[in-house]
């Protein structure tokens, strides 16, 4: 192993992270949050403007915290996708711009590999292991039978789960991003309006929320037409227990037809407590473990980015300086590059 100076711009936060054989000497995060609450999602423009600003002020101040200097750093690697295209290449240009000057190799990262090994902070895996991917871009469900071997078995075929809490939040009138706001408004909640489990649009394992997120706004309507009140804390427990139900069900069968050793959950809806309540009270006295990421690793950070270069580096996956950024990489494509 070596030390790693990794990066992480492919949505809201720019971040940098600094390794040292597999230990955690910095973690840097800036987010954006509160300047793109105003317009309730994420301005892909503004976003990577903000990146720009931010990107050598993270890099500072992850160097100064792990008392390290740039001609200390063995690799530099980089989340290379999926995200958003103009956030990607602030990230890429400068993990390109160190690994040129430093003469250094460049480590291209995939994004979600990096949500799934996050959780290697926390345990180590055991396979065959089921990652449940959740997150305000991407759903799917990751079967990985050995390290960086990854099997995409289920896959929203329209919006994110994360996304579809942040549509399901703007219309309740809660801030944004919606799943903190939701899942705390559910606990108070009672699950009285009537919401129907969405199906599997092709396979066991594929998701579909936008019909959900239809169903929530087309009810709101039919209630104030009445001239009735929305009950907040009502609709998002009815939402959450169809949108998060609908996950542990499907992980339930998953986990039997694969014979899963090992479940982990990964990405920004990973921090729901009810997501988290009910896949610990499925695995309860099971065979199968459970590992649960603390908060800090469910948002996107450069320390998870970190944790898959380390792999990366010790394999000697390197890409060429003529590297680009791709929105929509695939995770089992995590070799194409
Ligand atoms: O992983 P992440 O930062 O986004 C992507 O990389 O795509 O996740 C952000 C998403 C947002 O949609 C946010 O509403 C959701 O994670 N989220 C939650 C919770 N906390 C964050 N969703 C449900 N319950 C939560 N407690």
């Amino acid at each position: 192993m070596a030390k790693i100076l990794a990066i992480e711009s492919s949505c809201d936060e720019t971040a940098v992270a600094i390794t040292d054989n597999g230990k955690l000497l910095s973690n840097v995060v800036a987010t954006q949050i509160s300047v793109h609450e105003k317009f309730g999602g994420v301005m892909p423009e503004i976003a990577s403007r903000l990146h720009t600003e931010n990107i050598t002020v993270c890099l500072k101040e992850a160097l100064d915290k792990a008392k390290v200097n740039l001609e200390d750093i063995d690799a530099f690697a980089v989340t290379r996708g999926p995200g958003l295209i103009g956030c990607l290449h602030v990230g890429l240009q400068s993990a390109k711009t160190l690994a040129l000057l430093y003469k250094k190799p460049l480590i291209p990262v995939h994004h979600l590999a990096g949500h799934i090994y996050a959780n290697e902070y926390v345990g180590e895996f055991v396979f065959p292991l089921l990652a449940i991917v959740v997150s305000g871009g991407n759903t799917e469900f990751v079967l990985m039978k050995d390290h960086m071997d990854f099997e995409i078995i289920g896959e929203t075929k329209d919006d994110a789960v994360g996304e579809c809490y942040d549509k399901v939040a703007r219309v309740l009138g809660l801030p944004y991003p919606g799943g903190l706001p939701i899942d705390l408004a559910a606990k108070r909640g009672k699950p009285i309006y009537p919401l129907k489990e969405p199906d599997s649009p092709e396979g066991p394992y594929d998701f579909s929320y936008s019909g959900l997120k239809t169903q929530v706004i087309n009810l709101v309507n039919t209630i104030k037409q009445r001239g009735e009140k929305v009950n907040v804390d009502d609709m998002a427990k009815s939402f959450q227990d169809v949108a998060i139900g609908v996950i542990v069900k499907r992980a339930k069968k998953a986990i039997e037809q694969y014979g899963v050793s090992q479940v982990i959950l990964a990405g920004g809806v990973s921090a729901n407590s009810y997501l988290r309540e009910q896949m610990t009270a499925l695995l309860a006295g099971s065979k199968t473990q459970l590992i649960i990421p603390p908060l800090w690793c469910t948002t996107d950070n450069a320390a998870m980015i970190a944790k898959v270069a380390e792999r990366l580096y010790d394999l000697g996956v390197f890409a060429p300086l003529s590297l680009g950024v791709d929105p929509n990489w695939k995770i089992d494509h995590w070799k194409d590059f």
